[in-house]
């Protein structure tokens, strides 16, 4: 499905029927990542899976912000699931937009989701690589975000199809959306005083293989939020629900069972 947020098209897609669940992909990646959750939740659950504004089959603009990402998912939300609020799932960059989502649009959600994710924002070290890597991609191409991400999203026992799939999905992300998105993801501010203020539901999951946002951060999520479970996937890397469907959407059933029973 599409719609138009300020004249830009979002795709989204909606699997299933029961409560609404909103999905937020990571960086530079696309809904299809949460494709294996599919089966097992659409018998209760009402999916809601979008591409982010610059990824998958979303128009990119040449400017984002985490704040333009979380309005855009509003709309989503208003056209998908109108009059409930959603569990909302957030992978790395998802999990940023989630925090931003949290502070503006908190009525509309009953319990989060934070996977391979961290509350902090970039060391100026750290923007400055992201504005340089946004240039390079600008000149050359996604192809400079997928081969300099490749290496560290999954875990090394990943299949090659599986790494073969996701650097094409990356290399063929518009090249003005990775650039927006970059400048986005280094201008987000710092998410651990939001931590304290979160009252809702809260699953924190991790891959014990992840180097991009290790376990040590997920841990400190646990530690922010009160009430937060968290549940460290063996074998997974960054992307859990790639790499390890099984075992994430077994630590997600369990969470969501929970919510229904109280
Ligand atoms: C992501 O997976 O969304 C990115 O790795 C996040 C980041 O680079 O901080």
């Amino acid at each position: 499905m599409k719609i138009k947020v300020g004249g830009v098209s979002l795709y989204y897609e909606v699997h299933g029927q029961g409560d609404p669940i909103l999905f937020i992909h990571g960086f530079p990646l696309s809904g299809r990542m949460w494709s294996p959750l599919v089966e097992p939740l659409r018998s209760s659950w009402r999916l809601i899976i979008p591409d982010l504004r610059g990824h998958g089959q979303s128009e990119a603009t040449p400017e984002s912000s985490m704040a333009q990402y979380a309005d855009d998912l509003v709309a989503v939300l208003d056209a998908a699931a109108p009059n409930k609020p959603a569990v909302i799932v957030g992978l790395s960059m998802g999990g940023y937009i989630a925090f931003e989502f949290y502070r503006r649009h908190r009525a509309r959600i009953r319990a989060l989701i934070l996977a391979d994710t961290r509350a902090g924002a970039d060391t100026p070290e750290g923007v400055r690589g992201r504005l340089q890597t946004a240039e390079q991609v600008m000149k050359d191409g996604s192809r400079v975000i997928a081969d300099a991400m490749i290496g560290k999203l999954f875990a090394p026992t990943v299949a090659p199809a599986i790494r073969d799939q996701w650097r094409e999905i990356m290399s063929n992300t518009s090249p003005v959306g990775v650039a927006a998105a970059l400048h986005a993801i280094a201008a987000r501010p710092d998410s651990t005083p939001t931590l304290a203020a979160i009252s809702v539901p809260t699953l924190i999951v991790v891959g014990d293989h992840d180097v991009i946002t290790p376990p040590v951060e997920a841990e400190k999520l646990h530690a922010g939020i009160a009430g937060s479970r968290l549940e460290i996937i063996a074998g997974a890397g960054h992307v859990p629900p790639v790499e390890t469907p099984d075992g994430f959407a077994r630590c997600v059933q369990t969470f969501l069972r929970s919510l229904k029973s109280t």
